[in-house]
């Protein structure tokens, strides 16, 4: 029986690589951050659609989070990015989640409440996805949200997701069960994607 997974630790790079896009940076974050962090991810709005953050946020929580991003990234079980515009200002976090035996992803963000609205959370996403095919030759890459966040479901139709589906009552967050929709892209739909934005030489996906 051949029990070696298939090789996507193999396609990270040694060191986390930051991607750039237009308007963003997308880099690992450090030991600096933390207090932006606490304080962006610390609002109750930003953290009331997420899985896992909570409210209040609990001071210290940021700085333990970050410590412990790079291990995980050297495991290939999971790669965070900081947003932050090119002029430095640290707005969001976006990332993946790494199935090696699977060959998918599991993608998740928040950006802060200040900043929404503005199309950096789909601009980070962007380049996440593309990074996660291009380099990472992912087979599909998905994202859950909750029902009642349209803006996080505006985002990934942007992308070029598809909605595949919606659990019942599948979350628990504050101590209320919510419907969760589950979004995925395929690296086949993403080329594609990609091939018609060339020949119509447009913006690819829409932002
Ligand atoms: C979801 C989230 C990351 C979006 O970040 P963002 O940077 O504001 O996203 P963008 O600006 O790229 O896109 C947001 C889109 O949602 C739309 N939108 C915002 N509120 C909306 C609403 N109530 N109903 C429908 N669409 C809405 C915006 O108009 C925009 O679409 P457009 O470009 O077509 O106008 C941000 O709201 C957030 O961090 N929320 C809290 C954490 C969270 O929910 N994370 C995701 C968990 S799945």
């Amino acid at each position: 029986m051949n029990l070696e997974l298939p090789p996507l630790a193999r396609k990270l790079s040694p060191e986390q690589p930051t991607l750039k896009t237009g308007r963003l940076v997308l880099r690992p974050l450090g030991s600096a951050d933390a207090a932006t962090v606490e304080r962006l991810a610390g609002e109750k709005d930003v953290a009331s659609t997420t899985r896992l953050l909570p409210h209040p946020y609990p001071p210290g929580m940021a700085e333990q989070w970050i410590a412990a991003l790079p291990s995980l990234y050297q495991r290939a079980e999971m790669i965070n990015w900081g947003i932050a515009l090119v002029d430095g200002l640290l707005l969001g976090s976006i990332r993946l989640t790494l199935n090696p035996v699977d060959n998918h992803a599991e993608m998740g963000y928040w950006v802060g409440k200040p900043y929404w609205n503005n199309g950096y959370c789909t601009e980070a996403a962007r380049a996440v996805v593309a990074y996660g095919f291009d380099k990472l030759d992912l087979e599909r890459i998905y994202a859950n949200y909750m029902a009642r966040n349209p803006a996080s479901g505006r985002v990934l139709m942007k992308l070029g997701m598809q909605q595949e589906g919606l659990l019942r009552r599948h979350r628990r967050k504050f101590g209320r069960y919510e419907d969760l929709v589950v979004c995925g892209i395929l690296r086949s739909e993403w080329q594609r994607l990609k091939r018609e934005a060339r020949s119509e030489s447009t913006t690819f996906p829409q932002s």
